[in-house]
């Protein structure tokens, strides 16, 4: 299997969504043209979703109109018909419709069962096939809930084993709200990977206890390459209380770049896309390279 890890900056979507001052859209696409200046090939640039539900989001269709395409994929999150609509007329090349293992985080974040988001991936499916978009499904709080706790692989599978049906074959594993351990994300890939071999996998990790790059390489161990992250890591779903930022995208970078794994982008870089984030949002960020430095530039020697 290949070491190369892909990485999807997900600030335009996860991180911006919750930031509450405004942000102007030329600021937001200053930012995410630097990420892509930095090497990210990947990017969710932001979200079809309600204005009522993320008002910091109701500008994805100007975001999109200006950003700097040439060699990257964009993708777009959507919670339902009409935000994949949206996301198909802005000719996205990917659409990743999210769907909440949870019953009660499904509710709180599209207002719809479980059951009734899945019903409307089969006509979304469809719509991507007839488009000729990729179809990625994103399984919100899929290692544990704040709502509801812990949960086992099984309930993970049996939500699987109707997306399998329905003809989905990429998937994200999501931990909204940073409840998975090591282990967990070990025993529910290689149970994932070894039931749907055909499907596409990536991990979509949250650093809300601390475990974010200790989650991401567990991930990698299990055989996950591709994984989402944000600079300086900021994010969260903002109907899960309790939520924090994403996995830090110039520390996961940093990490595996000196671990000898090869990546697209440039750290140094992305930290510097990060400290302009820092200085347009106004706080400090979570990030830690950002603000330590890169270990190469000290006298850190790692014979890979
Ligand atoms: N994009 C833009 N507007 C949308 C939309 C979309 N994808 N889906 C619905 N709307 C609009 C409707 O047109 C309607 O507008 P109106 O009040 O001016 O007529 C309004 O939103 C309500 O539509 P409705 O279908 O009744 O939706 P709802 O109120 O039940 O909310 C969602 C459902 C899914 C639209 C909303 O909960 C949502 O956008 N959630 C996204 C949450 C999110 O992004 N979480 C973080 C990422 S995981
Ligand atoms: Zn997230």
């Amino acid at each position: 299997m290949s070491k190369k890890v892909y990485l999807t900056d997900v600030t335009g979507r996860d991180g911006f969504q919750m930031e509450k001052e405004w942000i102007e859209t030329e600021e937001k696409i200053s930012i995410l043209n630097q990420i892509i200046q930095a090497g990210v090939t990947r990017i969710e640039a932001t979200s079809f979703v309600s204005p009522k539900a993320i008002p910091q989001l109701k500008d994805a269709k100007e975001v999109i109109s200006s950003l700097n395409r040439k060699g990257i994929e964009l993708v777009t999150l959507v919670p339902n018909l009409k935000g994949t609509e949206l996301a198909i007329e802005a000719d996205v090349d990917e659409i990743n419709f999210v769907v909440s293992i949870s019953e009660t985080h499904n509710n709180k974040n599209v207002n719809q069962s479980v059951g009734d988001s899945l019903e409307q991936i089969k006509i979304i499916h469809q719509l991507a096939i007839d488009h000729h978009k990729r179809l990625n499904i994103s399984l919100g709080t899929t290692f544990g809930c704040p709502f509801e706790g812990i949960y086992q692989v099984d309930k993970v599978l049996k939500v699987m084993g109707r997306l399998d049906s329905i003809g989905v074959d990429r998937i994200t594993l999501a931990d909204t709200t940073g409840m998975a351990n090591p282990k967990q994300i070990i025993l529910f890939v290689k149970t994932l990977k070894a039931a749907y071999p055909n499907t596409h996998f990536s991990l979509h990790l949250h650093n809300t206890r601390g475990m974010g790059l200790t989650n991401l390489y567990a991930g990698y161990q299990a055989g996950i390459r591709h994984f989402d992250a944000a600079i300086g890591g900021i994010g969260g779903c903002p109907f899960a209380p309790g939520a924090t930022g994403n996995v830090c995208l110039e520390d996961v970078a940093h990490m595996l770049s000196f671990m000898g794994i090869p990546i697209d982008p440039d750290v140094r870089k992305l930290t510097e896309a990060a400290k302009n984030l820092e200085t347009l949002l106004g706080y400090q960020l979570p990030g830690q390279v950002m603000k330590a430095g890169l270990a190469s530039d000290t006298t850190a020697v790692w014979n890979h």
